[in-house]
């Protein structure tokens, strides 16, 4: 057995089961799940009916570089929705799904041999739970950021020691955040490279949810535009993941791709073509429908803002919510320990969030995600709604 597995924390979703097991919620409310990051507005009818349209060609195996035109569907939206120019050629790389990818990015670019010390990967505490994983596995030492109220919720990259930076191999950003929302700005971005530039370094820049966002006139940036704003048009040490589950409600589809450095997506082409996760040519197709429509994608990101419209004004009597820069979350300051807060909240109101330090990591200066907890925007207008009601009911108690 591979002994670093060991090493891996049990996922937040067998934590929560574990916290809720053995209670029985009252009956007559009907369960709202609140926990999960799963998208569930409809998909686009046209992405499904591409997909439909194309199964037919499930009678060839697929090649990991994709199709030349999803390729040039990726750069394409790339450059209307960023206004960066990248290479359909040699910059951008089908994914099945980001997940799979920031887990395997890793153990292609991280070297532990010849190393003099444990080679670090950075990132933001809380996080996305595979960047940990994916950092153990390729036997790299995580290093946290603690992300809080205090710095905005953005990882304070100058705190970090010299030592560090110098064993540092990948810095992991995500933007907008998941869970904290938070958008990092240009400015922080090209901070970030021109670290990455002087310790020499990778950042992994997980951009899934930068199709959600709450002003219009300001959508979040790309580390793609950072690069080009420090004149690095090349985007070296830079490697951006984006997604269709979140921008098109698609989480089955398991469709994303990755664009960035060619010195980068070279090697990455080679591991992937070994570790053979070439996306299936219906998917491809599909994924192309998808990316080439933002209206879909306005629409969709319209539905979030409603949410938060709706919510916001029942919860604020009774905690501190604000509406998030981006994604589709409230992370929000309980003034209590979570786990009993989100075990009681399940007991009494039959409604399922997720504790904050779950999603978080122990550090000296404590877990980031105590007394926090994280609540997903992800079900139906009006079922958030009578969710936010049944918060608001379980605190006046
Ligand atoms: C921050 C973040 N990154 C990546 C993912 C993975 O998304 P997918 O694999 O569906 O692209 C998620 C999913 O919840 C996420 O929250």
């Amino acid at each position: 057995m591979n002994g670093r597995l060991d090493l891996l924390a049990a996922y937040p979703f067998e934590r929560l089961a574990r916290l809720k097991s053995g209670i029985t919620p009252p009956p007559d409310l009907p369960h709202i799940a609140m926990s999960i990051g799963e998208p569930k507005h409809a998909p686009p009818p046209f992405v499904i009916e591409a997909l439909r349209r194309e199964l037919a060609k499930l009678d060839s195996y697929p090649v990991t570089a994709g199709l030349p035109q999803v390729r040039a569907s990726f750069a394409a939206w790339l450059e209307r929705r960023f206004k960066v120019n990248v290479s359909p050629d040699t910059m951008v790389l089908p994914v099945n799904g980001t997940r799979e990818a920031l887990f395997s990015f890793v153990q292609a670019i991280v070297s532990t041999s010849g190393m003099p010390s444990k080679p670090a990967v950075a990132m933001p505490n809380p996080f996305y739970q595979i960047y940990e994983g994916a950092a153990l596995l390729a036997g790299a030492e995580p290093v946290f950021l603690n992300t809080t109220a205090g710095n905005r919720f953005q990882p304070d990259l100058d705190s970090v020691p010299a030592e560090v930076w110098k064993r540092c191999e990948i810095l992991f950003l995500c933007s907008p955040g998941n869970p904290t929302g938070a958008v990092l700005s240009l400015e922080f971005l090209r901070h970030a490279l021109k670290l990455a530039e002087k310790y020499d370094f990778v950042v992994a820049s997980d951009e899934c949810y930068a199709e959600l966002y709450r002003d219009e006139s300001a959508p979040p940036p790309s580390l793609l535009q950072a690069a080009v704003a420090n004149g690095n048009t090349s985007y070296e040490r830079c490697m951006v993941f984006h997604s269709l589950s979140k921008r098109s409600s698609v989480p089955g589809l398991r469709s994303g791709f990755v664009a960035g450095d060619p010195a980068l997506i070279k090697p990455y082409l080679l591991y992937r073509t070994y570790h053979g996760c070439a996306m299936p040519v219906p998917t491809q197709l599909a994924s192309i429908a998808a990316w080439d429509d933002d209206a879909h994608a306005a629409a969709n990101r319209a539905l979030y803002r409603e949410k938060y419209r709706r919510v916001i004004p029942i919860l604020a009597p009774v905690l501190d919510v604000v509406e998030p820069d981006g994604a589709f979350y409230l992370w929000t300051d309980v003034q209590r320990d979570d786990e009993t807060f989100t075990r009681d909240l399940y007991a009494t109101q039959n409604l399922t969030i997720l504790p904050g330090s779950y999603l978080a990591r122990d550090t000296r200066a404590g877990n980031p995600g105590r007394q926090r907890v994280r609540i997903s925007l992800v079900a139906p207008v009006e079922e958030c709604v009578i969710a936010a009601q049944r918060i608001r009911t379980f605190l006046a108690q």
